[in-house]
């Protein structure tokens, strides 16, 4: 049914080059005594932990390395509450060829791989800390993973801030693969993106020197909203990893979500693309991953800078 605006709600427009940008109307669901509501829902407040607020220096031993080890086993060396960041993209379980790691297990011994150290993440991570985990779901498997690994930091007590959606523009992913070709009975959905789900540890405010921001106007306005579109990384064969982060999508995540001088982790650090872009915006890193291999390319990018 087509809904017909009376032109006079119309409330604002943007032009460009003489094209419609956008149009804002008047008529917009409105909630009466919003922030009166808000308080007696308490919010995210209802479902937080209370964490120990009490932060720690991150030992220099681990400050600016890359470690190749199993992350289970370095993480639980660390001290509680020491990492400022957490950024990641752990395996997705979809059968790549890892150097080390198996990337075809029973999901139910995938999921407690992950857990196991995404427990110590949360140990390590600083009273207003953030992790933020790249995820894929394997839509043929129809296991939500995105969705089960965010009810996994909710129901730990994590503060959930936000999903962005990170828009590949791969077009070339599985066109033959159209399920029940033209009937209902099974049509297969195609995906050209993936998400970052965001989660934040006692609070959403994290400290910092305004001193210590780099994020400008420009930067920022574009990059709240939630749906970045960054072309997947091209130069994989010339590291030798199967899935690497574009270094666009690093330094977004950093410079909105962390300050210089903040200490970030990746526990899944593979050809070190979290550590070298930590490195290149002067913050601290640490970046652990099985493979020796992947740690000496990661080591390799750092010191060709
Ligand atoms: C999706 S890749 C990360 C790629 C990385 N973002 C980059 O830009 O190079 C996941 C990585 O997790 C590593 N890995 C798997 N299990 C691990 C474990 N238990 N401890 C440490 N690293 C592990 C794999 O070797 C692989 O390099």
């Amino acid at each position: 049914m087509n809904t017909i605006i009376p032109h006079t709600a119309k409330k604002s427009f943007g032009l460009r080059n003489g094209q419609l940008l956008f149009e804002d109307f008047n008529i917009e669901r409105k909630v009466k005594n919003r922030k009166a509501k808000e308080k007696k829902r308490l919010g995210y407040q209802f479902f937080a932990q209370k964490f120990n607020k009490q932060n720690n220096p991150l030992p220099i031993a681990y400050q600016n390395k890359i470690i190749a080890d199993d992350s289970l086993k370095i993480l639980k060396q660390l001290p509680d509450n020491c990492i400022d960041l957490i950024f990641t993209s752990p395996p997705y379980n979809f059968g790549l060829a890892y150097e080390q790691h198996n990337d075809t297990a029973t999901w139910d011994a995938y999921f407690n791989m992950l857990y196991e150290i995404f427990d110590e993440c949360i140990r390590v991570l600083k009273y207003g800390g953030r992790i933020i985990i790249n995820i894929q779901p394997l839509f043929s498997d129809y296991i939500p993973a995105h969705h089960l690994i965010s009810n996994y930091f909710f129901n730990k007590g994590l503060i959930w801030k936000g999903e962005i959606l990170w828009e590949k523009n791969n077009y070339n992913c599985k066109y033959t693969a159209w399920g029940s070709w033209k009937s209902p009975s099974s049509p297969y959905l195609k995906y050209t993106w993936e998400f970052l789900e965001i989660f934040c540890k006692g609070d959403l405010k994290k400290q910092g020197k305004s001193s210590n921001i780099d994020i400008n106007d420009e930067e920022f306005k574009s990059w709240v909203n939630a749906k970045w579109s960054i072309a997947p990384e091209r130069d994989m064969k010339k590291y030798g990893h199967p899935a690497m982060f574009p270094q666009k999508l690093v330094e977004r995540v950093l410079k909105l979500f962390s300050f210089k001088d903040d200490i970030v982790l990746d526990p899944f650090n593979g050809v070190g693309t979290t550590t070298l872009v930590s490195h290149l915006l002067h913050r601290k890193y640490l970046g652990i991953d099985i493979s020796k291999k992947y740690c000496r390319a990661a080591e390799k990018r750092l010191h060709s800078q």
